[in-house]
């Protein structure tokens, strides 16, 4: 039987949020932002050990308390230059805890999208399970789309139709997400390090609530998520 495990690439400095202090440990809900995905990843039965990937510069993260995690989490300070490189580095450093197996599942998770849910995490698993290729949770594209010109004058509207925005948590066996990502350069998700080995994902639909947090006003949007989650 395959397991399953979470990786949470962290080691990105927010650059567009303009903030000194990295975006994931900004506070959101009366918690640093990484904390809301790791609670949910560490509180899924089927998720046997979560992997976070910090900068080896990273100085923030010990000001917290998260002993609430210790039962799973594998904290490593092997972040790289890019998201691909912090993965890719991650993988190879979690094989060295031994307990990661060529078959087993790796679910990549954006330390920077707080509001996964417990159920759709539990589709994208329920769904994955058996498949060949892997996959990820993803909304269809639903704004009308324009492509510019260099003067912001619509050039083109692009079809909407097949469109997806994709998402994290991306899901793919061990063996076959470390050689897709080993081969890739400039990319910005592990799917398009798979697709890049002539392969299909799975797009599986998500909704909109797991968006990633990326400019200031965002926070706002994640943090009344939150509130109204934890509320009810
Ligand atoms: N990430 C990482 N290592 C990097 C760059 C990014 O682990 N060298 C992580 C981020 O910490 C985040 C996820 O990849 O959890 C998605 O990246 P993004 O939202 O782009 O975060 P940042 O790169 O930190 O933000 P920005 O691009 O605005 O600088
Ligand atoms: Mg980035």
């Amino acid at each position: 039987m395959s397991k399953f495990f979470a990786l949470i690439p962290a080691a990105g400095s927010g650059s567009r949020m303009g903030n000194e202090l990295p975006k994931q440990y900004l506070s959101l809900a009366n918690q640093p932002m990484i904390y809301h995905a790791l609670k949910t990843l560490c509180q899924t039965p089927e998720i046997a050990r979560v992997f976070i990937v910090l900068a080896p510069s990273d100085h923030d993260w010990h000001q917290y308390d998260w002993s609430e995690f210790a039962e799973k989490l594998i904290v490593l300070n092997c972040g790289g230059a890019t998201r691909a490189e912090s993965v890719l580095n991650g993988l190879v450093v979690a094989q060295g805890e031994c307990i990661v197996d060529a078959n087993d599942w790796i679910l990549v998770h954006d330390a920077a999208r707080p509001c996964l849910s417990s159920s759709q995490l539990e589709k994208l698993i329920n769904e994955l399970a058996d498949d060949e290729v892997g996959g990820l949770l993803a909304i269809p594209v639903a704004d009308t789309l324009k492509r510019s010109n260099a003067d912001t004058r619509i050039q083109q509207t692009e079809s909407r139709e097949n469109l997806w925005q994709a998402q994290t948590p991306q899901m793919f066996r061990y063996e076959l997400l470390s050689k897709a990502l080993t081969n890739t350069i400039n990319i910005t998700d592990d799917a398009s390090a798979v697709e890049a080995l002539g392969l299909q994902p799975k797009l599986v639909h998500s909704d909109a609530y797991n968006f990633k947090v990326t400019y200031p006003q965002d926070l706002a949007l994640a943090e009344l998520i939150l509130k109204h989650r934890n509320a009810q």
